[in-house]
Order: C-alpha cells, then structure tokens, then sequence
C-alpha cells in the first residue's frame, strides 16, 4: 500500500516542489486548496492528474478535521501560511489567524482523527529576526521583527508543545529564504528576476525596490523539501534549522541577476520608500550543521546557480 501525504499549501511554491518529491517516493499525495472563486493552479498543473486536492482552509477547523478523515495520511506537512512579510503588517490579524491559530486547528484536527499522523510545521528563520547569535541555529533565541514572525514564532511553539503535551510526532523546520521559479512576484529574488527579464525584453526600463542593504542566506527551494520529507522519516521528532550558511546582500542579488542578462543594475534599480519596511530583518545567515548531520541533507544549488536558473526561466516564459 503506497503511504499517504496530505499537504496544506500544495498551490504554493514549496507545495508544488513538495509533492513533486513525494510522488516521486511513491507516495499518494493529497492537497488541502481553499475555495476561490478563480482556480490558480499553475505551479501544479504539471502533476495535478496525480494529486486528489481536497476543499479546506487553516480558518476552518471542521474542514481540516473532514480533510483528514477522508485521506487518512500517514503523513501531513503544514505549509500554509499568509507567507508574504510585508502584507503581514496590512493584515496582522488575519496573518495570525492563518499562520499561527492555523497551526493549532491542524494540530488539534490530527489529535482528533489520528494522533499517530506525523506533522511537519513550516517554521521560518524570520523568527530570529534581530538575531541573537550569528550563524542561527536551533539553540538562538527568537526575536521577530514582523507580524508574521511573530506567527510564526506561536506556530513554531504550539507544535512544540503539542509534541510535548500529548507526544505527537510534531517536527518543525526552521527554513531559511528559499526560491525558485515558482516563487511569487512579490519576493525579492523573483521581482529582481522577472524585472530583469522584462527590461531586456524591452517591457520596462525601471525596477523599484526597498533596502539594498539586507542580507539573507538564499537556498533552493527543491533542495529545501527535501529537508522537510527526512524531518518525518525520522524515529524521533525534533527540530532543524536549513540553511546554505552563506548569505548576500539585495545589492548582490541586484547585481548577480541583471548581469546574468548582461545588464547593469545601476542602470535601472531605482529606491523606492514604498519598499521599505517598519522593521527590517537585517542579515540572516543559518547553520543547518544538525540537520547535515543527523538527517544527511545538503544543498545541491549555490546562490549563483539559483539566480541564474530564476532569471533563465523568466527570459524564457517572456519568449514563449
Ligand atoms: P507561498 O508560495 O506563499 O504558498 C502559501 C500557500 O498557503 C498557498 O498554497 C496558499 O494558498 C496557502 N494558504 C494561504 N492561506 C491559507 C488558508 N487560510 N488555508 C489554506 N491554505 C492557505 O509560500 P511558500 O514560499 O511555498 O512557503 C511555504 C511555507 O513555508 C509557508 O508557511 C511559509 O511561511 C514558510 N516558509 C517559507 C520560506 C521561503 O523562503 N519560501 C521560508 C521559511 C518558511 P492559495 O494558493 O490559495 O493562496
Ligand atoms: N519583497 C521585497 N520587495 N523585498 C525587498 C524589496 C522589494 O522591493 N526591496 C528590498 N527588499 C528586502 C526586504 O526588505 C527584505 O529585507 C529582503 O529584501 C527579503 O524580502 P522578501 O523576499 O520579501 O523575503 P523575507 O525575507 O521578508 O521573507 C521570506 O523569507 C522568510 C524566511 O526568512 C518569506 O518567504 C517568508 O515567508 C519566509 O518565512
């Protein structure tokens, strides 16, 4: 019997990489989409004949628990979450509602049907936010700068305590940024790398954005949901941080990305305060050297690499 996954977030960029990867370990893949009044399923597509996507939503307790009794996974992995920073500001309730009350409805939803289904929780190196220590690992102490990573950091402790409280096999991943290109438009990378792309094109001339001076530890997203399967193949839950332990600069990304289409950045990057934050995360870097150790996870695509697969793609979908 193949074993079974439920994702929440399956529309989502990690979601799409997420079930690729389960599908390829034979698993049967279910997914957790909200009703919508227009389907947005273009990161899925691909393989959406071999999902079963399922009606449900993180503000719905009843619809997680009908969810989770109609696939009955041996697996779950939380990925939803109001994920944009930025938006966490406009809509604080709203974002605690989802990304951090969400976690708690998945997690009394599993209690209720099946407390042997092992969880995984999307946590985020957004939770160190003015950081402790440098590089951040398991043991630094959180100090969120956002709405979000104060959501993020209730989510990561209700699936601590859940885990504690009634010994669930509750893992969670504190990830650092990952992209892609799948990643959403509003995220750094990707608007540095579609911009490129439709400056080339000749589309536009100008690419608006915030603080130059941000540095973040950038990964792959295809390499990150790896991290996230090996969390729940393990006997005993726990925690990991995932990291590449390097980290850049906006400016570097900047001047990385339009010389990846032969452009120069300065020539087009124009500062935008509309872009700037209320609080800034100002340099993350991670050590992911338990999760190396213990689950055997490395990254296989540098820094470089990512930026000029993203700004590759995005060239190409402007020529097709
Ligand atoms: P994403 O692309 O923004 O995807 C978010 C997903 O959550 C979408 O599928 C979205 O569905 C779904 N969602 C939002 N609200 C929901 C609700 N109320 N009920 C059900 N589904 C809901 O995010 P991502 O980059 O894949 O990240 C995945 C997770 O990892 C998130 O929890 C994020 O906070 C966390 N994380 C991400 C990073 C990173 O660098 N990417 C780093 C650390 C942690 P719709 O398609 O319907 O909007
Ligand atoms: N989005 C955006 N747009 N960010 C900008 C811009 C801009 O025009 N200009 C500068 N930045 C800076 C932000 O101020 C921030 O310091 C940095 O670029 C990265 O911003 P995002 O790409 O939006 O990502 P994030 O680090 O805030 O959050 C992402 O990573 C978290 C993990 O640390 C998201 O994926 C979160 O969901 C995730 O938890």
């Amino acid at each position: 019997m193949a074993k079974r996954a439920l994702i929440t977030g399956i529309t989502g960029q990690d979601g799409s990489y997420l079930a690729e990867l389960l599908l390829s370990e034979g698993y049967q893949v279910f997914g957790v989409v909200r009703r919508s009044s227009s389907q947005h399923f273009e990161r899925i597509g691909h393989i959406q004949d071999q999902l079963t996507l399922l009606s449900g939503d993180l503000m719905d307790e009843v619809s997680l628990i009908n969810v989770l009794r109609e696939c009955r996974p041996q697996e779950v992995y939380n990925l939803a979450a109001q994920s944009f920073v930025q938006t966490s500001w406009l809509q604080p309730v709203l974002t605690g509602e989802t990304t951090a009350l969400g976690v708690t409805r998945m997690l009394d939803a599993i209690r209720t049907v099946d407390p042997s289904i092992r969880f995984y929780q999307a946590s985020s190196s957004e939770m160190f936010g003015r950081v402790k220590s440098v590089p951040q690992n398991e043991e630094t102490d959180f100090y969120p700068r956002s709405p979000y990573g104060v959501a993020k950091v209730y989510g990561h402790w209700i699936t601590v305590n859940y885990r504690e409280s009634y010994q669930l096999h509750a893992s969670s991943g504190i990830l650092f940024n990952h992209e892609s290109p799948r990643r959403g438009l509003e995220f750094v990378t990707r608007k540095v790398t579609h911009g490129v792309a439709r400056i080339q094109a000749g589309l536009d001339t100008q690419l608006r954005l915030g603080n130059l001076d941000a540095q973040r530890d950038w990964g792959y997203a295809a390499d990150y949901v790896k991290a996230m399967y090996l969390m729940l193949q393990r006997d005993e839950p726990t925690d990991y941080v995932i990291a590449t332990g390097i980290s850049h600069s906006v400016r570097e990304l900047c001047e990385v990305a339009f010389g990846a289409a032969g452009l120069h950045w300065e020539d087009h990057v124009v500062l935008d305060p509309a872009f700037l934050r209320p609080a800034e995360v100002d340099h993350l870097i991670g050590d992911a050297a338990k999760a190396q150790q213990e689950l055997g996870w490395r990254c296989e695509v540098d820094f470089y690499g990512l930026i000029e697969m993203m700004v590759a793609a995005d060239i190409a979908a402007l020529t097709t």
